[in-house]
């Protein structure tokens, strides 16, 4: 490390040192069997361990309907560790102490026996805070979400009321709800026997380090949030692409197309962040009000506004890195005459006294030619005299690209002289790199998500507004959409950047989609 990069680390600022101390918990994964628990939950916990992070003592049960001993699934999630983990290496010694705390609990969700068993399980422990501080993680179809809360509750494994020396909580997975309607009912079912403080709604882009950063950026540096409103920015881009197909995701991906997948949860939380008012305090609530206020700023969309302000698409057969993959239409389990979107984009207006008159453009897609995830702030053009009088639509604008992943980091692009005799003029830029500034640690979302869950502080998740708010953006789009069949204009090859519509969407004001860059 140079001395200046020593200097900036002595300037660090911790700001989570008052953070109340980890105390012992069980964590119980109901869909122990599904893949979130091999390839997300379990290598999150053990990295944790490995890192120190976790409480101590802890213990994890896991619990589903299949027969299996306490070795037996031991031994499955080991292997899942070694194939899904970062590190893709099991340490023998951490994985001993992990294993010795991994339980397994068999029985049906819906079984009163099952949750006598799991208190079975959990007294075994012999620990009061093991047996009652419970992290229950929902790893399983929203269906079954009200029979799990219910029949805890009925165990007396999960309490309503506030505890002096114990607490339960709930973290759920999306897709929460497929509509208003049914994230209201979901949320009613929970709220019977859990209060909105214990619910712990997932949202993974939360959990990754370059969306927490957002906020960083904006409000703990002076130079740029002055330039963070309409009279600076001419519009904003959102992208997030995708080269994967839907591959064995065919049949949950029919029921969602992109809009419900990927733009009422990521694409709006990212925007949220983006575009909300500076909080007034960093505690969880005031973070999550900002969000709220953002999101019922934007302006609603009326039938015929989602002709002129969305588009969608889906790939039809094309070429990923010169190679052939099938259409969507193709994929397993997907109707042969489906009309569901694996592309949308849009054109959005935040209508608050920061953003009034300034475009906001997402897109998101499956099929694309990168897998990139970025938010550029472009600014307005310099008034039309000297260089831009001269150079006219060639003198580019500047631009603010956070680089949400890969490569993720931040840059900045304006004009420079290009050295020499003659008089020219390029854009130039001005890059941060997380790998170069910090090296490659880059935890996975899921283990800040699940260390801020036992911690009990949730920033990180969705509230219950929040989720209906954005659920009732997605409703009138698709409400848009309602009876109208794919047109040939909405379909793209694989490896394009997208139907022709979307282009035309910013060419109507003059503007155009900047794709993300191969960034070193
Ligand atoms: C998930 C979607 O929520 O996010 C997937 O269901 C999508 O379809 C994934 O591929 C993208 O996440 P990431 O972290 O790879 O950008």
């Amino acid at each position: 490390m140079d001395e200046l990069n020593q200097l900036d680390e002595l300037m660090a600022c911790r700001l989570d040192e008052g953070r109340k101390t980890l105390e012992p918990c069980s964590i119980v994964i109901f869909g122990a069997s599904g893949d979130l628990t091999a390839r997300k939950l379990i290598p999150a916990l053990y990295h944790l361990l490995v890192e120190k992070q976790m409480p101590a003592p802890f213990r994890v049960v896991g619990v589903a309907r299949r027969e299996k001993t306490d070795a037996a699934f031991r031994e499955e999630m080991r292997q899942s560790v070694q194939q899904f983990s970062r590190t893709k290496t099991v340490d023998p010694a951490v994985w001993e102490a992990f294993a010795a705390n991994l339980f397994y609990c068999q029985g049906d969700f819906n079984e009163p026996k099952t949750y006598e068993r799991l208190t079975g399980v959990l007294d075994s422990f012999g620990h009061p805070q093991l047996r009652k501080n419970l992290l229950c993680y929902l790893a399983i179809s929203p269906t079954q979400f009200g029979d799990v809360v219910e029949n805890m509750h009925n165990a007396g494994l999960l309490m309503k009321e506030e505890q002096a020396d114990a607490w339960q909580r709930v973290v759920v997975e999306k897709p929460f709800g497929q509509d208003l309607a049914s994230a209201t009912i979901l949320n009613n079912e929970l709220t019977r026997f859990c209060h909105e403080k214990q619910i712990y709604r997932i949202d993974h882009y939360l959990g990754k380090e370059t969306v927490q950063n957002i906020l960083m950026f904006r409000f703990s540096n002076s130079i740029f949030e002055r330039l963070w409103q309409r009279e600076s920015v001419d519009h904003v881009q959102i992208t997030v692409s995708e080269k994967l197909g839907v591959g064995g995701r065919g049949g949950y991906y029919e029921e969602s197309g992109a809009i419900r997948d990927m733009l009422q949860n990521h694409m709006l939380q990212v925007l949220s962040l983006v575009a909300m008012e500076p909080p007034v305090s960093l505690h969880s609530e005031s973070i999550r009000d900002e969000k709220v206020k953002l999101l019922k700023s934007i302006r609603p969309l009326r039938p015929a506004d989602v002709a002129k302000q969305i588009v969608r698409g889906q790939y039809f057969a094309g070429q990923i890195d010169q190679q052939p993959v099938p259409g969507y239409r193709q994929e397993v389990k997907v109707r042969p005459d489906s009309s569901v979107e694996t592309y949308v984009a849009l054109k959005l207006f935040v209508d608050n006294w920061r953003w009034s008159g300034v475009p906001f453009y997402l897109r998101t897609g499956k099929r694309l030619p990168m897998s990139a995830s970025e938010v550029r702030i472009q600014f307005r053009q310099t008034p039309n005299v000297l260089f831009a009088a001269q150079c006219g639509p060639k003198l580019d604008t500047n631009a603010i690209t956070l680089r949400l992943q890969p490569n993720e980091g931040i840059s900045l692009r304006f004009n420079g002289k290009v050295p020499g005799t003659s008089l020219q003029v390029r854009p130039v830029r001005m890059h941060f790199s997380y790998n170069t500034e910090f090296g490659a640690y880059t935890p996975e979302a899921y283990e800040r998500l699940l260390l801020e869950a036992i911690a009990g502080d949730s920033t990180l998740f969705i509230r219950r507004d929040e989720v209906e708010t954005a659920w009732g953006i997605v409703d009138s789009i698709r409400a848009g959409w309602e009876g109208k069949p794919l047109t040939n204009r909405e379909f793209y090859a694989a490896g394009t950047w997208g139907p022709m519509a979307a282009e035309d969407l910013l060419a109507q004001s003059g503007h155009a989609w900047r794709d993300p860059q191969p960034i070193s």
